[in-house]
């Protein structure tokens, strides 16, 4: 394969220049960190999945009018998508109490929310993700006014296409994270649902069952982190016929 210039690498994923302008070749690694960082694992074929997964939900939103930066997928571990100027704040929204947001408050995990809620953190590795109220985001800058009011409705728009899919497959969203950037057209900037949408930035639980089917698994030692996604994945019908997990040494995918 011909040297491509890489951009980045991030804790999940590798990004390299795409191979017309303004695209982004993301590969999606196998790493898994939790905490900032301080937990690190490689888990075998969870790369495979979270771009086969992303591309579904991505492709999901294409259907309803959210835009997004999917292109098209590559291979196994890599997708196109469009390069955008990624808006530095982690979009979380919540339907169910559970994680920081249950510990900062002192609710019960798995406590249902009155309504959806949205909030952000500044994307800082360093800093730890500080949750920061949009006071905050429009005073430094990070997003105009009008960039959060939109922010905040696809936002929720992402929440009942992803609430809604997961619930036809058994699965209780509880919350996920996205994060959006900017494309030029001419001068004028529009947002777009930018990185990934999988397992490792949502929270799933099976709705019979309560299981945990999400990167909780690895945060809290819970199982078989690609057996949880395998699950997710089947359960959508999205099962790549040779995604093997075996815990022999994987042969090099690329
Ligand atoms: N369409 C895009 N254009 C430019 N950058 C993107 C796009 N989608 C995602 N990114 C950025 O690529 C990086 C993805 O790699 P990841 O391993 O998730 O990084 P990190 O460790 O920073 O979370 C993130 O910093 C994300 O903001
Ligand atoms: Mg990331």
């Amino acid at each position: 394969m011909a040297r491509r210039k890489k951009l980045y690498e991030g804790k999940a994923k590798i990004l390299y220049e795409g191979t017309e302008p303004g695209t982004i070749v993301q590969y999606f690694k196998d790493d898994a960190t939790a905490f900032n960082a301080e937990k690190k694992d490689v888990i075998d074929g969870k790369g495979v999945l979270n771009n086969r997964l992303s591309e579904f939900f991505m492709k999901g939103l294409t259907q309803l009018g959210i835009p997004n930066h999917f292109i098209k997928r590559l291979n196994m571990r890599e997708q196109l998508v469009r390069a955008a100027e990624i808006v530095p704040l982690e979009i979380i929204v919540r339907n169910v109490a559970a994680g920081s947001m249950a510990k900062r408050l002192g609710m019960e995990e798995g406590t249902p929310l009155p309504r959806p809620i949205v909030e952000f953190s500044y994307k800082d590795d360093s800093l730890g993700d500080p949750l920061v109220p949009e006071e905050y985001i429009a005073a430094f800058g990070w997003a105009s006014q009008q960039e959060m009011d939109e922010i905040v409705s696809m936002a929720l728009r992402v929440n009942d296409y992803l609430s809604g899919v997961m619930y036809g497959v058994g699965i209780k969203l509880v919350d996920f994270k996205i994060e959006m950037g900017r494309v030029y057209e001419g001068d004028f900037p529009r947002l777009i649902v930018a990185d990934e949408i999988s397992p490792d930035s949502c929270r799933l639980w099976d709705i019979e069952t309560g299981q945990k089917l999400d990167k909780d698994v690895f945060r809290r030692d819970l199982g078989n982190l690609t057996d949880a996604y395998t699950e997710v994945a089947r359960r959508l019908g999205v099962m790549p016929s040779n995604v093997t997990h075996t815990p022999t040494k994987p042969t090099l995918i690329n």
